[in-house]
């Protein structure tokens, strides 16, 4: 049965730069993305973001951003391009969660000054995407000339854009809802699992606010440099394997050691 609550989408704005260009992106899709029935959306500015530059991972966690992490069903990430690349300071802002992305999906918009669009940024993202454990969309948006798609005063001069947003947002939602019941009821047990389960953790997981049993959707390798996980990590796999429960009635997710 599918939840009839909100989804959450909030919009990461993936750079700092002064006069940057992605923030009229970024507020376009934010209110296009708000005018979809059933969808809670904002604009998360990593400008704003309050995180250390000396220290990296999981390690810097912003209580606020990582809420929002967990509370989402999908992200947009809005990237300019620069050098082909991503801006250093979104990866450390993506970096800095883990278990907040799991099972979620993420469409990417491109900015860039040149004519690709920042089609070659969207590439170089895909996997840091794939190793954070979200699933990405075939729909993008590119804001190829963006120097020409919005005025100074960030007016859309093209509303060819429109069409284009609302066609990512469609499969963005819709695999927002698919991943959600994913989360919310399918589990990937298996026979050979249950033949497994005799050296597993089967406690269950019961959600902290629902009291109702916890979905076990997914386990995935963590990378820690934790020093309280040195002990648990597998010297093999070079981490360790962490499950991931999420509650059927509120969507709230949960993780333990495998
Ligand atoms: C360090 C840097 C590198 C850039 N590299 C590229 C590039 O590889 N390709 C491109 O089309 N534009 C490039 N640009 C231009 C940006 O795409 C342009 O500024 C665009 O408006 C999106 O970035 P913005 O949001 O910072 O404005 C670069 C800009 C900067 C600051």
């Amino acid at each position: 049965m599918e939840s009839n609550r909100s989804l959450f989408i909030p919009v990461i704005l993936g750079t700092a730069r002064m006069g940057r260009m992605s923030l009229h992106a970024a507020q376009l899709v934010t209110g296009e993305l708000g005018k979809c029935e059933g969808v809670q959306t904002e604009l998360i500015d990593i400008a704003k973001l309050p995180l250390p530059t000396n220290d990296a991972g999981e390690a810097i966690k912003q209580a606020e951003f990582s809420a929002n992490m967990s509370k989402a069903d999908a992200l947009v990430v809005v990237s300019p391009e620069y050098n082909h690349g991503y801006s250093g300071l979104l990866k450390h802002v993506l970096d800095s969660c883990l278990k907040e992305y799991i099972h979620k999906t993420v469409g990417i918009v491109g900015v860039s000054a040149g004519p690709f669009g920042g089609t070659r940024v969207i590439e170089n993202l895909l996997p840091v995407m794939r190793e954070i454990g979200m699933v990405t969309i075939f729909w993008d948006v590119n804001f190829s000339s963006v120097q020409k798609v919005f005025a100074e005063d960030g007016r859309l001069l093209d509303e060819s854009y429109i069409r284009r947003i609302d066609k990512f947002l469609k499969e963005l939602i819709w695999m927002a809802k698919t991943l959600r019941q994913g989360r919310e009821q399918i589990s990937p047990n298996s026979s050979r699992e249950t033949r497994m389960a005799a050296v597993a953790n089967t406690e269950k997981m019961i959600c902290p606010s629902c009291r109702v049993e916890m979905n076990h959707h997914c386990d995935k390798l963590v990378y820690t440099t934790d020093p309280q996980d040195a002990g648990q990590t597998d010297p093999n796999l070079g981490g360790f394997i962490e499950e991931f429960h999420t509650c059927p009635k509120c969507g709230c997710g949960a993780s333990r050691h495998a």
